[in-house]
């Protein structure tokens, strides 16, 4: 799809149900090469990142098969441990396969990722990190080359509680020697989906979902045979701003709205309507939002992942507000475009001040 026409002026109201975390799932798929046997993921989402990541593993020897939202990862015959730069520029993530090879094969190599568009997202506590286990890394032509015959556990304090640099972490952990403590650890619901998902491969873990992460190291691991991918918030997020946008109601299903709180609440503050239940929640809106201030922080602070969608409901709201972006560099491109629709957004370093207009 090169391009998506939209016709405004509609309202938009109905149900809608999510699927399955894209950030949990291509962690999922780099996990599953921690053992051999096939491991089988549900609910993972049927995007493109996806298909790289499949790409991926493939390249390094799994059997990938995939039919409707499931797919099973078999790292039976896993006889390569690279990540070329040709699959990590075209998607970050691929790095996660890092900690996983380095754990089950002793060995390795993922090539830098480049300049990224949101920020320079460096690795550098990924490296640091799996460092403090024993790891040698070096960077040979612009691949990190990473050996270690056997991770042994450490406490390791992260600088900043980067969700890349705790999964990395968290997989090597699992098979290293000994216990591992890693601290200031990523709290997001995702980080608890990949410690749920290899512990169903037979890994020792505590704390996930909490600033401190224990992890006691096993010798082997097994396939995982069924796990299902925690329901993406972020899409969730995305259909209820459209829905306050547009006036709804408009009900998405699929996902833990706990996994949410501090984007209801800010919803909630500008007027919105949100009825929240079990496995869903329901917007409206009557009349003009009301401007409210947001700053993107790791979890459970207001995700950064869900700063432009916000800032475009500001952009139409009945008053000034500031968005703040903490967890990204260069996070606002967007709003340029915004602005030649008619918005009034002024930036000012990682601040944005959003004038709120009638209409885009
Ligand atoms: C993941 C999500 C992304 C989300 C982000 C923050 C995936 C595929 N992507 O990205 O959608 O926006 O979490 O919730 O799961 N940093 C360093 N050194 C490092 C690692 C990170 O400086 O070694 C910096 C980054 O440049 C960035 C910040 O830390 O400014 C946050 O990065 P991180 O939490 O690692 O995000 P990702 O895992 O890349």
């Amino acid at each position: 799809m090169r391009s998506i026409l939209v016709r405004g002026g509609q309202p938009l109201t109905g149900e809608v149900r999510v699927e399955g975390a894209k950030n949990s799932a291509l962690k999922l798929i780099a996990a599953a090469l921690m053992a051999p046997g096939a491991s089988r993921i549900r609910n993972v989402p049927d995007i493109a990142d996806v298909s790289l990541m499949a790409e991926v593993v493939a390249g390094l020897g799994a059997r990938v098969t995939r039919e409707d939202h499931s797919i099973v990862v078999d790292a039976s015959h896993v006889d390569r441990v690279e990540a070329p730069y040709e699959m990590v520029s075209r998607m970050r993530a691929s790095t996660a396969v890092l900690g996983p090879l380095l754990a089950r094969f002793g060995e390795a190599r993922v090539a830098m990722p480049g300049g990224c568009a949101i920020g320079s997202r460096s690795i550098d506590m990924h490296i640091a990190g799996l460092e403090q286990l024993g790891a040698a890394i070096t960077v040979e032509h612009g691949v990190i080359v990473a050996r270690a015959e056997r991770l042994t556990g450490a406490a390791v304090t992260l600088e900043f509680p980067s969700v890349g640099a705790t999964e990395n972490l968290l997989m090597a952990a699992v098979l290293a020697e000994g216990e591992t403590v890693i601290d200031n650890a990523a709290r997001e619901p995702e980080i608890s989906d990949l410690a749920a998902f290899l512990r169903a491969m037979g890994a020792d873990i505590a704390g996930e979902g909490t600033p401190e992460i224990r992890v006691r190291g096993v010798s082997e691991l097994h396939a995982a045979d069924d796990h299902a991918v925690v329901g993406d918030r972020i899409e969730a997020g995305t259909f209820l701003a459209a829905g306050a946008l547009c006036g709804g109601p408009v009900t998405v299903t699929g996902f833990d709205p706990h996994h949410l709180e501090i984007v209801l609440a800010k919803m909630r503050a500008a007027g919105v309507s949100v009825e929240q239940g079990e496995r869903s929640v329901t917007v409206s809106v009557s009349g003009r939002l009301a401007p409210v201030d947001v700053q993107t922080l790791p979890f459970p602070g207001f995700p950064t992942d869900m700063q432009a969608q916000f800032m475009t409901m500001m952009a139409l709201a009945d008053g000034t507000s500031v968005v703040t972006e903490n967890v990204f560099e260069n996070r606002f491109q967007f709003a340029g475009e915004l602005v030649r629709m008619g918005a009034d957004v002024h930036i000012e370093g990682h601040h944005a001040l959003v004038r709120g207009v009638h209409a885009l």
